[in-house]
């Protein structure tokens, strides 16, 4: 009996960690310019200048800063900086191919003559260009890409632009997202063409703009599964009579098949916003708007919608739809139909929808024309908004390549130069003695090979 017990008490203590926490294949945290670990929401981010990271490394020209009076509350992570006033990188092996997330952490400050808010300088994940021309403001700014790597090696590069330009970093998380994080198809592609399905997303490197947790308070990275911060919906409202908060105070039903912790955590699923019914008419309907401010001029974003249905009394009586940018995104969406049947149960539903000429991304919810007079509501618990990047880089053949061309055409031309003057003194000498041909060929070959070696070595070698 008592070992019976025992054995479900370890089973269970077993158990727990491996549900509820999410432990990334990859996963590493550089404290950049430093030489010790740097802790942030109970992380450890590793020191990038000791010696069981510095294999990362391949900047040997960048520096490492560090801050000698930084402000008392700023976290020791920030303290320090790698610059990079020539083009550097970080490498990083890669032990899962698919989905991870890159972070960058910025936070300027002045030391040893370089002042990091004159910063100028481009970024390159596996080859894509995230960010071009970037200067980061003042304060700790969080840059957070999402792309499948499927290479052995990530390299992150660091690249300076313009005559003063210089590049920097604080810190950075590179780690392997859950599995289907990114899923390639039913995302709903939103235009005034109507809804067509979007496929391939997970090719895309998405950047995160907004992630917000409607209707609730600010989730650090301390209470999220993958170390996220949402922030509250209140300042995108755009009639903020409309909504009330909601929330629940019950863990949310997971199910197989819907979201999981790892899309968000508990508590962007326990709370939302409603229709305030108490501000209107009674059996009038009206929309839940928020406008979220984004890049201009057509740029394709993802938003990832989250809901959980924690305002219905019982299942089958919330209907309403979903606008994006006022076109009809999802008509009489039924989440007790997405979520199997369950009240409180998690779902997420993808949209691609392009920003306006002034950078509003517009997403209304409002109740369906199925709507019965007491079941009429609408609402969101969640929103998350990502940029799908694509930057054309204007320096299209960066220095490193034309060199590598130029060094290649020299070398291809001193080897058909040796190879003409090799045939040309073999052709004499043949004609000369007929006798000794085989050893002088042999000497001719070597003089002739031997100078692409060395070509071939050094470009190799950079
Ligand atoms: C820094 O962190 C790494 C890995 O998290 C650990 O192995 C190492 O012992 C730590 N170093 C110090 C000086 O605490
Ligand atoms: C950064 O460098 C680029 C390339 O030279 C230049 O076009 C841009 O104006 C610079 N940005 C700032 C903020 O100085
Ligand atoms: C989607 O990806 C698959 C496999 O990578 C590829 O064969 C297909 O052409 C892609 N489709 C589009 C529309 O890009
Ligand atoms: C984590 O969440 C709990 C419960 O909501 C809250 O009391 C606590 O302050 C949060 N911690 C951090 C570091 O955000
Ligand atoms: C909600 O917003 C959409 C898009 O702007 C609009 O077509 C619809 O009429 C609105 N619904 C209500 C009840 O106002
Ligand atoms: C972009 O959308 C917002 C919200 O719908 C609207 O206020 C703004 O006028 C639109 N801008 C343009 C240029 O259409």
């Amino acid at each position: 009996m008592e070992t019976q017990k025992l054995i479900i008490h370890v089973i269970l203590l077993l158990c727990i960690p491996c549900s509820s926490s999410f432990t990334p294949i990859d996963n590493y945290l550089l404290s950049c310019g430093s030489q010790n670990n740097a802790s942030l929401f109970n992380r450890i981010f590793t020191g990038d200048s000791t010696n069981q990271v510095s294999s990362f490394l391949s900047a040997d020209k960048s520096i490492s800063l560090t801050n000698q009076n930084p402000p008392p509350d700023l976290p020791i992570l920030y303290h320090t900086a790698r610059v990079f006033p020539r083009t550097g990188s970080f490498r990083f092996n890669v032990r899962k191919h698919g989905t991870h997330l890159v972070r960058f952490h910025f936070s300027p400050f002045k030391a040893q003559g370089f002042d990091l808010k004159a910063a100028n300088f481009s970024v390159l994940i596996d080859g894509n260009l995230v960010l071009r021309n970037f200067k980061p403001s003042n304060g700790v700014l969080l840059k957070e890409f999402i792309l499948k790597i499927e290479s052995n090696l990530l390299e992150i590069v660091f690249r300076p632009e313009g005559n003063s330009g210089f590049g920097f970093v604080n810190a950075m998380e590179v780690f392997t997202a859950p599995v289907d994080f990114v899923i390639d198809y039913g995302a709903r592609l939103v235009g005034p063409f109507g809804v067509v399905e979007y496929k391939n997303l997970s090719s895309q490197v998405l950047e995160t703009v907004h992630r917000i947790n409607v209707g609730g308070v600010k989730v650090t990275p301390f209470n999220d599964t993958l170390w996220r911060t949402w922030i509250p919906d209140e300042e995108f409202l755009v009639f903020k009579d409309a909504a009330k908060p909601a929330v629940s105070n019950q863990t949310p039903n997971f199910q197989k098949g819907g979201a999981t912790r790892e899309n968000a955590p508990d508590s962007v699923y326990m709370t939302a916003q409603e229709m305030d019914k108490d501000h209107a008419i009674i059996g009038s309907k009206f929309n839940i708007t928020w406008d979220f401010p984004v890049a201009p001029g057509g740029v394709r974003h993802l938003v990832r919608l989250h809901f959980c249905d924690i305002v219905s009394p019982v299942l089958n009586l919330l209907y309403f739809d979903v606008y994006i940018n006022g076109y009809s995104a999802y008509k009489d969406l039924d989440l007790s139909s997405l979520t199997v049947h369950v009240l409180a149960s998690p779902v997420y539903v993808d949209f691609v929808a392009d920003s306006n000429d002034s950078g509003v991304i517009r997403i209304s919810v409002g109740p369906s024309e199925l709507s019965s007079s007491r079941g009429m509501n609408a609402i969101l618990n969640g929103a998350e908004i990502m940029q799908l990047v694509n930057i054309v880089d204007s320096r299209v053949v960066p220095g490193k390549k034309r060199l590598w061309i130029l060094v290649g055409s020299i070398a291809g031309g001193v080897v058909v130069l040796l190879l003409v003057m090799s045939a040309f003194v073999l052709a004499l000498k043949c004609r000369k003695k007929k006798k000794k041909k085989k050893p002088k060929q042999r000497t001719l070959e070597s003089v002739g090979w031997t100078p692409l070696r060395v070509f071939g070595g050094s470009s190799l070698s950079r």
